[in-house]
């Protein structure tokens, strides 16, 4: 998916009062069921050990410099603050909010895992679409716990998926789902603000970043796709050592390009199945360029349709609103 191609479709509906899930606002997720912090109600939460380490995430360099520059922040307190100094303006010596952001599948998630691990944390990780969509308007409590919560566990708090976060608030207001929703908003910006440690984002794409939010991040680090040194290395991680195969990496890594760590790692597994399937010795090198031959057209077919990403149902009246009172054509 290009950068850039998130976009929020805004539909008319004959969206009652209370729609579907009792709001008026109803995000379609991308449906990744996953270990989330956010149970029924945000009443529950659960810091986790973090998942991945640097050494199971290939990174370009720069990317890698890029985070440890902030996290030298957890580890060099008394030569920054006391001995250059900066404890004199600096109040919050402990904030950093770092936002990790590009193409889908290029181990972001990952790498939020492996800086809580470095920095010997727990994570407590969040997905704010939920709170926006299904929690709206009894949140501020559960959000407020939250951050207690994670200051007494010693946990870095990941929003993962954050973009509708960190985007700008809804300025023109047709509704009252569009009140709690920036209601909830400005609960968690204070809080933000408020919180002394640190706090990390994984977001795709933004194109309007709310600037209230923006201020609090420290650092913003692109996560590229792998260049081709990085696919050899991803191609080499993902096949096991013990596996029977005639692959030549090497080619892999050369002639398949604009592909993701994950797409690799899918692509290793659906070559592994296709030579389990047919009962083969080997894992052919044909398998993985089948595989990830048909990642790759599925990605473009994907391009092709458009991506939609999230969907927002609004009321006739705020696309009204919108396009100078009348609908568009
Ligand atoms: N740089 C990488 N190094 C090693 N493995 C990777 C890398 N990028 C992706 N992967 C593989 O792809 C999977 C998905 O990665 P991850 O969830 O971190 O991506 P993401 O950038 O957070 O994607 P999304 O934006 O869709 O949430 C990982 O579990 C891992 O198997
Ligand atoms: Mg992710």
């Amino acid at each position: 998916m290009p950068l850039g191609k998130r976009v929020t479709e805004v539909t008319t509906a004959e969206f009652p009062k209370n729609g579907k899930n009792g709001n008026q606002i109803s995000y379609k997720e991308k449906s990744v069921s996953k270990d989330t912090a956010v149970s029924t109600g945000f009443t529950l939460f659960q810091a986790e050990e973090p998942q991945y380490s640097f050494n199971d995430i290939i990174l370009n360099k720069s990317v890698y410099d890029a985070i440890q520059d902030v996290l030298v922040l957890y580890d060099k307190r008394d030569l920054l603050f006391n001995q250059w100094g900066l404890g004199e303006r600096q109040k919050n010596q402990n904030r950093a909010g770092i936002n990790l952001y590009g193409y889908s599948g290029t181990g972001k998630s990952m790498a939020a895992h492996a800086i809580a691990k470095q920095l010997n944390r727990k994570i407590l990780t969040v997905d704010y679409s939920q709170i926006e969509s299904k929690y709206v308007g009894e949140t501020s409590k559960n959000l407020v716990a939250m951050f207690n919560y994670a200051k007494e566990t010693n946990a870095a708090i990941f929003f993962d998926e954050a973009d509708a976060l960190l985007s700008r608030r809804v300025t023109n207001m047709s509704n009252s789902t569009d009140v709690s929703v920036n209601q909830t908003r400005s609960v968690l910006l204070v809080l933000i603000n408020e919180y002394d440690d640190l706090i990390l984002f994984a977001t795709n794409f933004i194109s309007n970043y709310d600037p209230a939010f923006l201020r609090r991040i420290l650092a913003h680090v692109k996560f590229e796709l792998p260049d081709e040194e990085n696919r050899y290395k991803l191609w080499r991680m993902y096949i096991p050592s013990s596996m029977p195969t005639d692959v030549n990496i090497r080619k892999l890594a050369e002639k398949y390009n604009g592909i993701t760590g994950s797409n690799i790692s899918n692509a290793v597994l659906n070559a592994s199945l296709r030579a389990a399937r047919l009962n083969e010795s080997l894992v052919k090198h044909s398998y993985f360029e089948a595989a990830i031959e048909s990642i790759i057209k599925s990605k473009a077919d994907n391009d092709e349709l458009g991506t939609i990403t999230s969907k927002r149902t609004v009321s006739e009246e705020y696309v009204k609103s919108q396009f100078g009172g009348k609908l568009p054509k």
